[in-house]
C-alpha cells in the first residue's frame, strides 16, 4: 500500500518568495499587430492569475516587477499607457485583494511617480497592512543598483554622524537599508519571454535565488507554468555555496 503521509514529508518545499520579470508583452503584441500597450493590458490578466494561484502553491511572496528605473527611457505614450494599467490595477483590485488576505507593498523610486500614484500606493500599503496570506510586492520605477546605492549613503550617514563603526558594517546592514528590509530573499525568479538576465531586478537579494527561464510571453504565462516553475524549484538542490555532502 502507498503511504502517502511520509512521501509528502519527503517533498521538497515549495518557495516562499517567487519574484518574476514579466517580460515579452510588446512582443505578444507585435506577433498580433496590435499596439505594444494591449500587450501590457494583456500582461495584467497573467497577473491576476499569477496572484489567484500563489496561495494553492504556498508561496507567501510574491515580488512582480512592473517598471523598471531603466522603463522611464520608454516612449511617452508606453509609460503613460503603463502608469495607467498600474492605476488601474490598484483601484479595480484592491477590494478583492483586501478580501484575500493580500498585503501589498511597493519598491521603487517613488519621486519619479506621479503624485496621484504614490498616494494609490500609500493607501493601499496602508489599507492591507495587516493581511498575511500573501505579500504582493510590486516593483514600479525600481532599480537594484539604485537601491544599493541608497543603502550605502544610508549606512554611510549613520556612520558621519557617529551611530555606526565601518566595522560593523555586515550584510545583514545592508540588507536591512534596502527597500526589502523585513521581505525573505527570493528562493526563486522567473523571467518569461526566453532572455536569461535579470535587468537589474533584485540584485543583492537574488544571491542564492534559483532562476528558471521560461520561453512563454509573459501573457501567455498561466497557473500551470507558475506550478511548472514551482516544481522545477523542487527539483534542484540549493547549496548555498556549501558542497551538498
Ligand atoms: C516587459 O515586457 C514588461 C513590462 C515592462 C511591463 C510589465 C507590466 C505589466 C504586466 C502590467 C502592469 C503590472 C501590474 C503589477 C499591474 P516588454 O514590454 O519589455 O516586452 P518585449 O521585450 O517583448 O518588448
Amino acid at each position: 500500500m502507498s503511504q502517502p503521509v511520509a512521501s509528502q514529508a519527503l517533498a521538497p518545499p515549495p518557495p516562499r518568495h517567487v519574484a518574476i520579470i514579466m517580460d515579452g508583452n510588446g512582443r505578444w503584441a507585435k506577433a498580433r499587430g496590435l499596439p505594444r500597450n494591449l500587450g501590457h493590458r494583456q500582461g495584467v490578466d497573467a497577473v491576476r492569475e499569477v496572484v489567484k494561484n500563489c496561495r494553492k502553491l504556498g508561496i507567501e511572496y510574491l515580488t512582480l516587477y512592473a517598471f523598471s528605473s531603466e522603463n522611464w527611457k520608454r516612449p511617452e505614450s508606453e509609460v503613460s499607457g503603463l502608469m495607467d494599467l498600474l492605476r488601474l490595477y490598484i483601484r479595480r483590485e484592491l477590494a478583492e485583494l483586501r478580501r484575500n488576505g493580500v498585503r501589498i507593498r511597493v519598491i521603487g523610486d517613488r519621486t519619479r511617480l506621479a503624485p496621484d500614484i504614490v498616494s494609490l500606493i500609500e493607501d493601499a500599503e496602508a489599507q492591507t497592512r495587516d493581511n498575511r496570506t500573501l505579500t504582493l510586492v510590486i516593483a514600479l520605477s525600481y532599480g537594484g543598483q539604485d537601491e544599493i546605492v541608497a543603502a550605502c549613503r544610508q549606512i554611510a550617514e549613520q556612520v558621519s554622524v557617529g551611530k555606526l563603526a565601518p566595522e560593523q558594517i555586515t550584510a545583514e546592514t545592508v540588507a536591512g537599508n534596502l527597500q526589502t528590509v523585513g521581505i525573505p530573499d527570493p528562493d526563486l525568479v522567473i523571467r518569461t519571454s526566453g532572455e536569461q538576465r535579470l535587468s537589474n531586478f533584485l540584485l543583492w537579494q537574488s544571491a542564492y535565488s534559483e532562476l528558471v527561464f521560461v520561453d512563454k510571453l509573459w501573457p501567455d504565462f498561466n497557473a500551470s507554468d507558475l506550478a511548472e516553475a514551482v516544481g522545477e524549484f523542487q527539483r534542484r538542490e540549493r547549496r548555498y555555496g556549501a558542497s551538498g555532502e
